[in-house]
Order: structure tokens, then C-alpha cells, then sequence
């Protein structure tokens, strides 16, 4: 994507509305910041995605019987625009997040945009909002594609039709780092195996998490670490990311099985390591081998990498290494270099 330089979006602003020139890039956290435009691409129940277009970022109108606000038919996207130095605009394996929507579609019983029409709508928003894309080394634009059922349901049943709705926001950091985890030992994220929906990015998985991730904050906590849900000995995934171990320069982490979200970051970082030529290991982490290890950290489309400095479980804080010596350091630099254009990408990762 040809973008504009990082100095000529600055001032670009033609619609009133709160102009990137005036925005302080220091500022960015990870909030709504709204930007200019926003896509939309409707189908019925029985038809294909065909044409969307961009509209003027706002507010939708939905019948109040829609099928994703009276039962949850709904599932979401994360995946980020970086700046070049250089001025072009980096978008990083949009594909893999195409795929995964069509996969949770399919198990949510709605229709879903081809691989192909979703990453082209993902560039044209990103296009149309290219103003709002951080200049390198500020942060990133965050694109939230979101796939719905919006038609009027009554009875229990999928919605007659669905729209793909893509926004986006400039965002930085997503957590103060090192992570400090509190292992969740009565509530669960996801059921356990295969023939769940903790392996899709169904919305409904998410605000389950609130109940845990609010007490664990006013506790002083960064986040909450879920378990299996069949025996609680298992470690699965904190709210909004995956987890790795790393003990004797081994890394683990939880394999795909169902109830863990296949995240496109853990993927990425899995292939860094081995390449960097570590041992990866995709099975069951005990809570036990986890509290024994060297290392710990997360990994996500928001979260990026990050170390997580301390897991308490049942009242027993246990430390990890953390600092710029730490595997995860070495991972993470990789990772943002290729998505950052810094580095070479013999990947074709980024597009
Ligand atoms: C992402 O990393 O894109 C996520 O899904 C995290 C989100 C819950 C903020």
C-alpha cells in the first residue's frame, strides 16, 4: 500500500472532525480514537458477500432483534497497519485473520466474506484512514473487522442477514509491562476440547472473562490466566492473549485444541523461535510446570509479546525472568522488526 509520508498526513484533515495534525502520538494507549471511515458489507442468510463500501465513521442502526444483540451471533478480528520509515503502510499476514474469520463463521452458522474480499476491505479502510496511522515508532492502526448477524431474530435461530463491519483506531501499548498474572481457579474461559468456541473469536467469549479480570485488577493484577475447565490443572490463556513457558531454553505452549484461540501472533512468534532455532513444544502446560519455569510470556494481536514478571496461583506469587536478556526480548524484536518493516521479510508475511 503507497502511503502518504508521515509528515504530509499531518494537517490532512477536510471534515471537521478531530484532526491527526493536532494529536499528540505520545499520547496513545490502547482506546477509541475514532477515525474518518469505517467499511460495511451486508449479505443475506442464504447469499454470498459481494459489494461493500466505506462510510463515514458513526454510529449503526441495528433492529433491536438482532441476531448478534439477542444471542451473541458475532465474532470479531484484531490485526494492525504499521508506518514504514520509508512511508508505506505494513499490513501483517491479513490472510491468516480472513481464514480464521471464515473458520469461526462457520461454527457460528453465518456466511462469511471470501479470504480475498476481506483483506481487500481491510486495505480500503485502512486506506481511507491512513491519515490516523502512527508515524514509526509511535504505535499502530488497530483494524476491528466485526462479522454479525444484524437481521431481526425472535425464535432461537441465525439472523436472515450479516454484515462485515471494519473500523479502526490508532493505538500503542496495550498493557504497562511486565504482565502480572493472576491464575483464575473457579471461572473458566472456555469449555475444555474440541466442540467449544474457545478456538474462535465468537464475542461471546470475551465479557465472560470481566467478572475475573475486574477483581483481579482492583487487586493490583494485569490480567487473569484461565484453566482447563475439565480438570484445572492445565493452563489455557489469559482474557485477550496466548501464554508460553520457557524453561532450559525449551518453549511451550498450550496446543491448539479447542478451547485456545489459534492467535496469528502465537503462530508467527512459534515460527521465529524455531527458525532462531529453539525447541517449541505445542502440548498441555500443568499449572505446575508453569510455576518451575524460567520464563513467561503472552503473546497477541493487541499485546504484541510481553513478559509476564510474576503468576500468583492460590496466594503463591512465583517471579520470572524478565529484561531485555529474556527469550521473549529476542522473539518480540523479530517479530516487530518484520512488522515494522525494519527487518527483512523472507516471510512474505507482510503485505
Ligand atoms: C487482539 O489481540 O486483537 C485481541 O483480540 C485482544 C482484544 C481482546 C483487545
Amino acid at each position: 500500500i503507497k502511503a502518504m509520508s508521515p509528515t504530509s498526513i499531518l494537517g490532512n484533515n477536510n471534515d471537521g472532525s478531530e484532526s491527526a495534525a493536532e494529536f499528540n502520538w505520545d499520547e496513545l494507549g490502547f482506546r477509541l480514537i475514532p477515525t474518518d471511515y469505517m467499511y460495511v458489507m451486508k449479505c443475506a442468510k442464504e447469499d454470498k458477500f459481494s459489494q461493500g463500501s466505506l462510510l463515514p465513521y458513526g454510529n449503526i442502526e441495528m433492529n433491536p432483534s438482532a441476531g448478534i444483540i439477542n444471542y451473541g451471533q458475532g465474532l470479531f478480528e484484531g490485526l494492525k497497519a504499521h508506518r514504514t520509515e520509508d512511508g508505506r503502510i505494513l499490513l501483517f499476514r491479513p490472510d491468516e485473520n480472513g481464514q480464521r474469520m471464515k473458520r469461526g463463521a462457520d461454527r457460528m452458522c453465518m456466511p462469511s466474506p471470501s479470504v480475498d474480499q476481506f483483506v481487500n476491505a481491510v486495505k480500503q479502510t485502512v486506506l481511507a484512514n491512513k491519515r490516523w496511522v502512527p508515524p514509526p515508532g509511535k504505535g499502530s492502526l488497530y483494524i476491528r473487522p466485526l462479522l454479525m448477524g444484524t437481521g431481526p431474530v425472535l425464535g432461537l435461530g441465525p439472523a436472515p442477514e450479516y454484515t462485515l463491519l471494519i473500523y479502526c483506531s490508532p493505538v500503542s501499548s496495550y498493557f504497562r509491562t511486565p504482565l502480572n498474572l493472576k491464575v483464575e481457579d473457579k471461572l473458566y474461559r472456555a469449555i475444555s476440547g474440541s466442540g467449544g468456541t474457545g478456538g474462535i473469536k465468537s464475542v461471546t467469549n470475551y465479557a465472560p472473562v470481566y467478572t475475573a479480570t475486574t477483581d483481579a485488577k482492583a487487586n493490583g493484577f494485569s490480567d487473569v490466566l484461565f484453566l482447563d475447565s475439565a480438570t484445572g490443572k492445565y493452563i489455557e490463556e489469559v482474557s485477550s492473549c496466548n501464554v508460553f513457558i520457557v524453561k532450559d531454553n525449551i518453549i511451550c505452549t498450550p496446543h491448539i485444541d479447542g478451547a485456545i484461540l489459534p492467535g496469528i501472533t502465537r503462530k508467527s512468534i512459534i515460527e521465529i523461535a524455531i527458525d532462531l532455532g529453539y525447541e517449541v513444544m505445542e502440548r498441555a502446560v500443568s499449572v505446575e510446570e508453569m510455576l518451575g519455569a524460567d520464563e513467561m510470556f503472552c503473546t497477541g494481536t493487541a499485546m504484541i509479546v510481553n513478559s509476564v514478571g510474576s503468576v500468583t496461583y492460590k496466594g503463591t506469587r512465583v517471579e520470572y525472568n524478565t529484561g531485555p536478556e529474556t527469550l521473549c526480548a529476542k522473539l518480540r524484536a523479530t517479530l516487530v522488526g518484520i512488522q515494522t518493516g525494519c527487518l527483512e521479510d523472507t516471510k512474505s508475511w507482510t503485505v
